[in-house]
């Protein structure tokens, strides 16, 4: 019988320091009024100390006490960052180690899309009969990337961390899941550095990327619903990555979706890389946004490029 990758938990965590966009006005020649017009962003949350693995614990435990399960009956868990706390270990199996696993653990790296990437590759192993319960995170450290002097980007990136619990179901889950990767706009979004051991920040131009995501993702919607069978009215939930409000506007205007059926958490988390749409996911889980049955949307774009989308009956 055929198996569904179904979400039996989310979890996420923030590290508690919180800068505003007036803090940024402190440093940088912006301003909160630019800022919130031109992303919706208002406020992000920053690591002092804290690793990428230390806010994937948090989220991976929260996620696993909403699933009801221990740590060691999970098959397998795949972490998606941009931000590993080394260049190895993976930070999976810090992870792995931490919340009390013992199953295989690996890390993925797609950026911005790579929960995307690990859920994807979660659900094959689901549907294949390889793994049963399949623990997805998306933690990012990603201000570390990010030159505090430069006004283009660190107005836009936080940190934070979210998980997901998945289970093999007879009955519904993940419904479609696409993946897509373009590799000839390496100028348009990187890090500065040729070398893992020079320091490099992300470079972006902002405008390409803008177009790029806008056109990217809508394609994607509007391919994912025709090949599901269903319209836009059919969806309860975009769940979007959460780059930029006039991104996310442009796409739910593409595809005719209301506002009101999207969830945003930008405005306080900012743009947190592979943390944002499971990050995103959990508030409106918690909040009592999301209910069982409801049909999702979950779609991110992020460097390379490299974009994809999910079909979720939650
Ligand atoms: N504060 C104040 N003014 C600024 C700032 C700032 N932080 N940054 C730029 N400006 C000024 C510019 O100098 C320019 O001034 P001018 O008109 O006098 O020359 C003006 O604002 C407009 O600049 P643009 O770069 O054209 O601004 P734009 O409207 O494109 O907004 C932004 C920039 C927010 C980066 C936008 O291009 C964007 O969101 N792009 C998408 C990029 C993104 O989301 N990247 C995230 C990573 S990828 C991902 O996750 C999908």
């Amino acid at each position: 019988m055929k198996k569904f990758a179904r979400i039996i938990g989310t979890g996420s965590y923030l590290p508690p320091k919180v800068v505003t966009n007036h803090d940024l006005e402190k440093t940088l020649d912006t301003n909160d009024e630019w800022i919130v017009a031109r992303t919706g962003i208002s406020e992000r949350r920053i690591v002092e100390e804290e690793g990428t693995c230390d806010l994937a614990v948090e989220a991976s435990n929260n996620a696993l006490e909403m699933a009801g399960i221990d740590a060691n009956e999970l098959d397998l868990i795949i972490l998606a960052t941009t931000t590993p706390d080394k260049i190895f270990p993976a930070t999976a199996t810090m992870l792995q180690n931490q919340i009390g696993a013992t199953c295989p653990a690996f890390d993925l790296q797609a950026v911005c899309a790579g929960f995307v990437f690990a859920m994807t590759t979660a659900q094959q192993y689901i549907e294949n009969g390889g793994a049963k319960k399949v623990l997805v995170v998306g933690s990012e450290t990603i201000s570390r990337l990010v030159d505090q002097n430069d006004r283009s980007t660190a107005i836009l990136f936080g940190d934070g961390a979210g998980a997901i619990v998945l289970s093999a179901d007879d009955e519904t889950g993940i419904l479609h899941s696409k993946i897509c990767s373009d590799g000839r706009y390496l100028s348009s979004l990187q890090v500065s550095n040729n070398r893992i051991n020079e320091l490099g920040f992300i470079q972006m131009s902002g405008n390409e990327v803008f177009k790029i995501a806008v056109n990217r993702l809508s394609n994607l919607a509007e391919t994912t619903l025709q090949e599901c069978d269903m319209t836009t009215e059919d969806l309860t939930w975009m769940v979007p990555h959460q780059a930029n409000i006039r991104i996310i506007t442009a796409v739910a205007k593409r595809i005719k979706l209301p506002m009101e059926k999207v969830v945003l958490t930008l405005d306080k988390h900012g743009n947190t890389s592979a943390a944002s749409i499971p990050l995103a996911l959990d508030v409106a889980v918690r909040d009592g946004r999301i209910k069982k049955g409801d049909k999702l949307m979950l779609e991110g774009i992020g460097g390379g490029f490299s974009w994809g989308g999910l079909l979720v009956e939650y």
